[in-house]
């Protein structure tokens, strides 16, 4: 079953866009950033969720700093990413890029900046500072609009109190992760919400307009 994103109509859609790009024999690759909870981690799992004939291939990069001669792993890695893309394309999910080190970043940056026509949609997801990703195309996922992130808050907590359910839609920031655990734990305290910094939940998202389309590479399209 798709999970319910609030507020991620046109990343959706962008999910969607690339996902028949690549079916269709294109390669696509786009980095998301954005801080934590913010909701990397559930786009990359609605892309994965509506790839439906593609193969999909997720995690465990690491490649270790005996990886060797960062451009021969690189081939490596496109020969890898492309014959698997036979047959339908390839959903390549890279989470946490953050987390990489640098012999696997750099060799999956390699491979990134060369695919061609493949067929592979290669998504990483980041946050800020960490996996520096020049020449690649980004996308910066904001916080929840106002109204997306009370149709959150109120799916994921029922009803509150107006005054307490005010107060973590303005702490939270649009950011789910908070809205979800801050609400979790002024419910789970049972009072009225003493105040308390959104820091607790570690990460604060920033207001923005969270529809905005993609910007992303493509490549080697076939018939264009
Ligand atoms: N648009 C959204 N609608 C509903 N829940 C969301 C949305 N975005 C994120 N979430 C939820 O918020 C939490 C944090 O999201 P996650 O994707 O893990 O953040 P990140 O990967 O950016 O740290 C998860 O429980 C996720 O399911
Ligand atoms: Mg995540």
């Amino acid at each position: 079953m798709r999970p319910v994103l609030w507020g991620r109509d046109g990343e959706q859609a962008t999910m969607h866009q690339l996902l028949a790009e690549a079916r269709e024999g294109a390669s696509v690759v786009l980095v998301l950033r954005g801080d934590p909870g913010i909701g990397k981690t559930a786009l990359l799992d609605y892309a994965a969720s509506a790839a439906d004939g593609m193969r999909v291939l997720r995690g465990a990069f690491g490649l270790g700093p005996a990886a060797g001669d960062r451009f021969l792993v690189s081939l490596g890695v496109l020969s890898l990413l492309s014959e698997l893309a036979e047959e339908g394309g390839l959903l390549c999910l890279v989470d946490e890029a953050h987390w990489l080190d640098h012999a696997s970043a750099d060799a999956l940056l390699i491979a990134a900046r060369r695919l061609d026509a493949d067929g592979v949609a290669l998504l990483f997801a980041a946050r800020d500072p960490g996996f520096p990703a020049p020449g690649l195309p980004e996308y910066r996922l904001g916080g929840l609009l106002p109204a997306d992130a009370a149709k959150l808050l109120d799916a994921t907590a029922g009803e509150l109190p107006v005054g307490l359910r005010h107060r973590v839609l303005g702490e939270a920031d649009g950011n789910p992760l908070a809205l979800i655990e801050l609400s979790d734990l002024r419910t789970s305290r049972g009072s009225a919400g003493a105040p308390g910094p959104l820091a607790e939940v570690e990460g604060g998202g920033n207001s923005g307009s969270a529809s905005s389309a993609c910007g992303v590479a493509r490549r080697g399209p076939p018939g264009t």
